[in-house]
């Protein structure tokens, strides 16, 4: 028989652990009014890691319903973004009626709040992101942009390489993660900047559902 992947088996087991001693402080915190919105933020944190953990090993063949996808993704964004006192975000997005995803929602989910993240972590100010999802005969087409500062065409062509990352004390893992989970999906995704205006533009291409 061979011998399980302790590394990651005993990982998984005992970040559940790390996440339900943080479960537990935010229920002490919640006590008190004043930080109600702060245990909200770390109780929806512990949620989304419990859920990414649950579905690690999982290849779901679910059909997913995109806009709650997206929710959940720009819910994560606008938790993660008043933490370190970040930018506000407006998010405006334009969905085919009937579009769907399929496979594993909790890496969907990782894909739009990597893609989110990014754009909050490059913006100056406030700024602005527009999901668009088309449907058409190849399939479906999801195009994520931001009013940010955009993308240099010098480190366009690494920006999905692992570790690669301009930020100081950054991990460079985000966008590898992001293509991984896509490619896995049977997608691709590119990365550009606006045509119109500023800003950088991520598009995912999907087979049909
Ligand atoms: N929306 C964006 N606007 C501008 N630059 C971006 C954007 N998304 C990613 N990048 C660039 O791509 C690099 C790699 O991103 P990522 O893989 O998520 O790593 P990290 O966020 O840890 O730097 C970033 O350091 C940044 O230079
Ligand atoms: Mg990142």
């Amino acid at each position: 028989m061979p011998t399980p992947d302790l590394t990651l088996e005993g990982l998984v087991h005992d970040l559940r652990n790390v996440l339900e001693t943080i479960s537990d402080a935010a229920d002490v915190i919640s006590a008190d009014p004043k930080h109600a919105r702060l245990a909200g933020a770390i109780r929806r944190s512990v949620q989304r890691g419990t859920r990414m953990l649950t579905s690690f090993h999982e290849s779901s063949l679910a059909q997913l319903d995109l806009d709650i996808i997206l929710d959940m993704a720009i819910e994560c964004s606008r938790d993660f973004m008043q933490a370190v006192k970040g930018p506000s975000i407006e998010f405006t997005r334009q969905i085919d009626s009937g579009v769907r995803l399929r496979g594993n929602p909790a890496a969907w989910e990782r894909v739009f709040t990597n893609l989110f993240l990014n754009a909050g972590q490059a913006m100056e100010g406030d700024g602005a992101v527009s999901i668009t999802a088309r449907l058409s005969e190849p399939g479906l087409e999801v195009v994520v942009e931001d009013n940010g500062p955009g993308i240099s065409p010098k480190i366009l062509p690494r920006i999905f390489e692992p570790h690669f990352s301009t930020r100081a004390k950054r991990s460079g893992l985000g966008l590898h993660i992001v293509r991984t989970i896509v490619v896995e999906h049977g997608g691709e995704i590119t990365a550009s900047n606006r045509p119109s205006g500023q800003g950088a533009m991520f598009r995912i291409s999907l087979p049909r559902v």
